[in-house]
């Protein structure tokens, strides 16, 4: 009899791979995980169990190619499909990774009906709206990833520009994801005090900056293959807001169906956490200038929507 959580975790590659091991490592609960190379995700799952030992974890692991072994998964997490390589945009993985993310939805939804998707593949927003479409899932059940590792970056370059710890800062970050995201620097704080009290325009421009183009960044210094480590985080610290039904608020792409002016599409926004997947969406008032970035980010994100024909 099982009693832990069941978490599957579709595309065993970097992401996929850092996801379960930081799960098992919270003992968040079982983890299955699946991709199509063979033998892959059996032996990485090996792998991982013999680390229980170790770092004392009873979480079970399995590996496999097909989809029998998920069923009643609680969470499933879809990471599958191609990465970036340098100089290639994430919009020139749209249609592949539509054809990857659209068959892993038929396998997983049927298998595991209760469950809350997590969506991880690029390009995120359209791959988000796909699975919302193609699972039949209630929109608080289907959730990508992607604000929570922006922010995360905003957290790290504001934390090292104030040499103050990361612990300390809190960001916040709207929109699509993609060069078009809009970091809030009147939201983002270290102990409280808003970043604008404390930085010059200049420098804070700086930081945005290099938040928007964080994934590039990393992308071009490997040369091969894009950041997992954050983005593994990232998507375990959503789990663990789900699983615990902490009512986090955690900026995720979720359903907009009218907040901020827009209606039918999934973009970045602040969103309660919880057991129900996404319990509220979390709504500020926007200057001019922020909407106007955040209108042009969901412009942004509706063209590859309107490209998948969803
Ligand atoms: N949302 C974000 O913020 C964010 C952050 C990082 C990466 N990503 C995206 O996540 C995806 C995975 O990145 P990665 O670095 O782990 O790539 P990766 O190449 O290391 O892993 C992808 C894995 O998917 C597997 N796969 C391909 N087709 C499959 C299928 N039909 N069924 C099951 N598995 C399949 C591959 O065999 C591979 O092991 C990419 O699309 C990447 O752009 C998104």
């Amino acid at each position: 009899m099982q009693s832990r959580p069941k978490i599957t975790v579709v595309g065993a590659g970097n992401v996929g791979a850092s996801v379960a091991q930081y799960t098992v490592e919270k003992e968040l609960g079982d983890v299955v995980l699946v991709d199509v190379i063979e033998g892959m995700p059996q032996g990485k799952s090996l792998d991982l169990a013999q680390t229980g030992p170790i770092h004392g974890y009873d979480s079970q692991l399995t590996g496999s190619n097909t989809y029998d072994a998920t069923a009643g998964s609680d969470i499933v997490i879809i990471t599958a499909g191609l990465a970036r390589k340098p100089g290639m945009t994430r919009d020139d993985l749209l249609f592949k990774n539509a054809e990857i993310v659209g068959a892993v939805v038929d396998q997983v939804a049927s298998r595991s009906p209760q469950a809350i998707l997590i969506l991880v593949t690029n390009p995120l927003d359209a791959m988000v709206q796909l699975a919302w479409k193609k699972s039949g899932f209630p929109h608080q059940r289907v959730i990508g990833m992607a604000g929570v590792l922006d922010s995360a970056r905003f957290r790290t370059f504001i934390a090292r520009e104030l040499d103050v710890s990361v612990e300390n800062v809190s960001a916040f970050v709207l929109g699509g994801h993609g060069d078009s995201m809009v970091p809030l620097p009147r939201y983002s704080t270290v102990a409280g005090i808003p970043i604008t009290d404390l930085l010059s325009p200049d420098r804070i421009e700086g930081l945005v900056t290099r938040t928007a183009n964080g994934g590039a960044e990393i992308v071009n210094l490997l040369k091969s293959g894009s950041a997992y480590y954050a983005p593994a985080a990232s998507v375990v610290e959503m789990v663990e807001a789900i699983l615990k039904d902490k009512k986090k608020i955690l900026p995720c792409a979720a359903y907009l169906d009218g907040q901020y002016g827009v209606r039918g599409l999934y973009v970045g926004v602040p969103v309660k956490l919880g057991r129900r997947g996404v319990e509220q969406i979390v709504e500020i008032t926007l200057t001019s200038d922020e909407q106007a970035a955040f209108d042009k980010s969901v412009a942004a994100v509706r063209e590859l929507v309107d490209k998948l024909k969803l």
